[in-house]
């Protein structure tokens, strides 16, 4: 049984891993993310990463909770922000903290002050201005510069929308803020998003993609390299891209 295959597309961009099932690629999204945690805090001291919602990644976040993961992650030295959230309260169902804190919060011993949620309960472009003040402080930042995350955990949905980045949306031609309110998705709510620019300056961008319902727009990112869809147009400037995908949601890709 083929438990992962690497497929380096033809543009040499797109790193392709294709995992039997939602399991293997919950654990091969866990072990990038562990690895990229240990790479960077070895080299750099501190391993900061934006973590997407939805419900692909809700695996993945529950078995960082656990061995081997739940002990190899240097988590005291890790600050978790987020891509997007909906402006809704944290327990609301449809809330990617609230989904993120019973999945891993509390099953990791990730001190409190690392965790960076995006402020949903304020007026939307109020909670984007208070985002985008703690990433300028955070990353010592000045006006004009971007957060460079040393990992994103992207999704996509079904429309190729990433973050809270959805097609034909005024929030994707943002060059120069950071976070922005938008209204969109399913629900259909107050969001906010970090921006393209942010996306693209990551060191390492991983999709996670699971499900038939995403094979075709899958395919029309990776084969008909289609940058009308938002996740299409998430070319890091000099980081890794890498596309993790089960069976199902690879299964229209030519090249296997
Ligand atoms: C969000 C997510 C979004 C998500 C996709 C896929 O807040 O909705 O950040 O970008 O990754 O919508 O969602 P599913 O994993 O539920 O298909």
């Amino acid at each position: 049984m083929v438990m992962s295959k690497n497929v380096i597309d033809d543009s040499g961009i797109n790193e392709v891993f294709i995992e039997d099932n939602t399991t293997r690629l919950a654990r091969k999204g866990a072990d990038i993310f562990s690895g990229s945690a240990k790479e960077s805090v070895f080299n750099k001291g501190s391993f900061v990463v934006a973590v997407s919602g939805g419900s692909t990644p809700r695996a993945m976040h529950r078995m960082l909770g656990e061995e081997p993961f739940v002990s190899e992650i240097p988590w005291e030295k890790t600050h978790i922000f987020w891509v997007d959230e909906r402006c809704v309260p944290f327990s609301d169902s449809a809330s990617n903290y609230g989904a993120f804190k019973s999945d891993l919060i509390g099953r990791a011993p990730i001190p409190s002050y690392h965790i960076h949620p995006m402020p949903a309960e304020d007026v939307p472009s109020d909670g984007a201005l208070r985002y985008e003040e703690e990433l300028l402080s955070f990353f010592q930042l000045k006006e004009g510069q971007f957060p460079v995350f040393d990992l994103l955990m992207l999704g996509i949905g079904k429309d190729g929308h990433t973050a809270s980045l959805f097609p034909g949306s005024r929030a994707l031609e943002e060059k120069k803020r950071l976070v922005v309110p938008v209204k969109g998705g399913n629900p259909y709510v107050y969001r906010l998003t970090l921006t393209l620019p942010v996306l693209k300056m990551a060191r390492r961008v991983v999709f996670l993609v699971s499900g038939k319902g995403k094979a075709g727009t899958v395919e029309a990112i990776l084969e008909r390299k289609d940058e009308n869809l938002p996740a299409g147009r998430v070319r890091p400037s000099d980081g890794r891209l890498i596309w993790l995908l089960d069976r199902e949601a690879a299964s229209l890709l030519h090249r296997r």
